[in-house]
């Protein structure tokens, strides 16, 4: 049997209104791009027709322009999960138009096989290879694990594959592929070292469910990092301090941690850093997106080997890897999210988590999504998948955002995605907040101390004025979010004067 090759557009005339597709891909790497996008453009016919188009969609993590954001500004999305990190997406979101779920990323595929996000109809998976074996299909994925295995075995109407020339052949391999048992059936995931591999490198189908394949060739939608600034770089350098005091007293085992790093220009800057710093010993990464500086590291020998779910680097990154897919073969190994970010594992093998907070209040809860409490950012994506399991836990910051008039600390958070039961240390460009082994107070006094200049003395008169309300912790209610209420009135939380908020 040979498999169908249609188009973009004859893929996109069989989803239906009210369907479900599961894609590949975790952040722009690895998602589809020819088929969403004519989806989008099916759908704005449907709507100039009158009739009703909207669909449900299910990734692994993030997608790029060609699918959140075209799906988005067409309006065709009526249910996104998990993560996103479309910046249209993002207002469609804001104005309530989207009903969008932000989930753990480790936990996607699992609610999809319980059924609590509804039933999967089409997988739109990219590959860079598909072979026929017997009746089966081996489909080789590209950039990234996701939920891939989960949706192309669910897939009730069947699956349609961009095979996707920009990806190079010597990809296959890189995959790991390894679908979690159901409950209560589950049997320990084997991994005990970062590189481990423990499943097979492609998914394999029935060859009857493929219904099409779109033959493309079309670059990654990868975001440029920021270059790193005096201020990531500072912060990159703390880590670095932080975590060789940790070895140099015992804290962390001389054989050092896996590390894990989040997403954004901050973390990309940070784990840079750390990498070029001499005493750090070379070290092995358990995450969920490699970024570029930690390729870059795997090709100095300071990262010795890496697992994750994606590759999201730049698109000359990623050709990079391609070509010399040789030296990262035994090095660089793929997964679906549930394993990259499987608790278990992370939990066992001992990670250090390096996340980015939007802001941190006095007590050490982080927030990670919700600007001002209400406007949706990303999503919690994998950082509580990391946080809660890791030996050691971090968030990183720059001290303010908006040229100052806004500050990463404050006195509660508008919003909470981690409670500061999981959070073990703060870090900005003025140091580390340790907060292991410490009391409520004193972990305020660690905060402040790590936050601006210009807002440690509004932080401590903040502590002053709650200090008539004191339990465990102290806070004045009328007044624990005035800084922000302040910036959304004055536009800089600078401007705040408690007197306004004490009752
Ligand atoms: N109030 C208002 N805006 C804020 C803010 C705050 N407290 N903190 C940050 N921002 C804004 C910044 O000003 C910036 O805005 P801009 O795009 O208009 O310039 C934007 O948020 C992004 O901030 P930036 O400093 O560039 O951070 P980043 O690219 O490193 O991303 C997160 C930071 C928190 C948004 C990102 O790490 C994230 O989505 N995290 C959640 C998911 C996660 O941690 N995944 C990793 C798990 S493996």
């Amino acid at each position: 049997m040979s498999f169908n090759r249609i188009s973009a557009a004859e893929a996109a005339s069989l989803i239906t209104n009210g369907d479900t597709i599961g894609l590949s891909g975790f952040t722009p790497a690895g998602a589809p791009k020819c088929v969403p996008a004519e989806i989008a453009r099916k759908a704005e016919h449907e709507h100039e027709a009158g009739r009703e188009f909207k669909i449900n969609i299910l990734t692994g993590a993030s997608t790029g322009q060609s699918c959140d954001g075209a799906l988005a500004n067409a309006q065709a999305i009526r249910f996104r999960a998990p993560y996103t990190t479309n910046s249209d997406f993002r207002k469609h979101v804001n104005c309530n138009e989207i009903s969008y779920s932000d989930l753990n990323l480790s936990n996607t595929a699992t609610q999809i096989r319980q059924g609590y996000l509804g039933k999967i109809d089409w997988a739109i998976i990219e590959a860079c290879e598909v072979e026929q074996v017997g009746d089966k299909a081996r489909i080789y994925l590209t950039a990234a694990g996701g939920i891939s295995p989960t949706v192309c075995r669910l897939a009730q109407k069947g699956i349609i594959i961009e095979l996707n020339a920009f990806h190079s052949k010597s990809c296959m391999g890189i995959h790991d592929v390894y679908e979690i048992e159901d409950h209560p059936f589950r049997t320990p995931i084997m991994i005990t070292k970062a590189g481990d591999r423990i499943g097979k490198p492609y998914i394999e189908v029935d060859s009857q469910r493929i219904m099409g394949i779109i033959e493309c060739n079309v670059p990654d939608e990868a975001r440029a990092f920021k270059d790193p600034d005096p201020i990531t770089s500072q912060i990159g350098q703390n880590v670095a301090d932080f975590l060789l005091a940790n070895l140099r007293c015992g804290k962390i085992p001389p054989t050092f941690l896996n590390l894990q790093s989040g997403v954004g220009s901050g973390a990309n800057a940070v784990l840079g850093a750390l990498g070029q710093c001499p005493e750090v010993p070379n070290f092995n990464i358990y995450t969920e997106v490699l970024q570029d500086a930690p390729v870059q590291l795997m090709r100095d020998g300071r990262v010795l080997s890496a697992s994750a779910c994606s590759l999201t680097v730049t698109n000359e990154c990623l050709q990079g890897i391609y070509r010399d897919m040789d030296f990262f073969k035994d090095k660089l190994v793929l997964r679906p999210s549930e394993i990259s970010n499987c608790p278990e594992v992370i939990a066992r093998i001992g990670v250090c988590s390096l996340n980015t907070a939007i802001e941190v209040d006095i007590y050490g809860h982080v927030n990670s999504t919700k600007i001002c409490g209400t406007k949706m950012m990303n999503g919690i994506g994998g950082s509580a998948d990391f946080t809660n399991n890791a030996y050691l836990s971090i968030f990183t910051c720059g001290s303010t955002t908006k040229g100052g008039a806004i500050s990463s600390i404050v006195p509660f958070c508008s919003h909470i995605d981690h409670t500061s039961h999981f959070v073990d240390a703060v870090i900005t460009e003025y140091g580390v907040a340790d907060l292991r082994g410490k009391c409520a107070m004193e972990k305020a006094a660690e905060l402040i101390k790590v936050a601006h200049p210009d807002y440690r003395p509004l932080l401590l008169d903040y502590l002053k004025h709650a200090d008539k309300f004191k339990g465990h912790t102290h806070h004045c209610l009328s007044a624990a979010f005035a800084m922000h209420d302040t910036f959304t009135r004055k536009g800089d939380m600078r401007l705040t004067d408690w007197g306004e908020y004490l009752k």
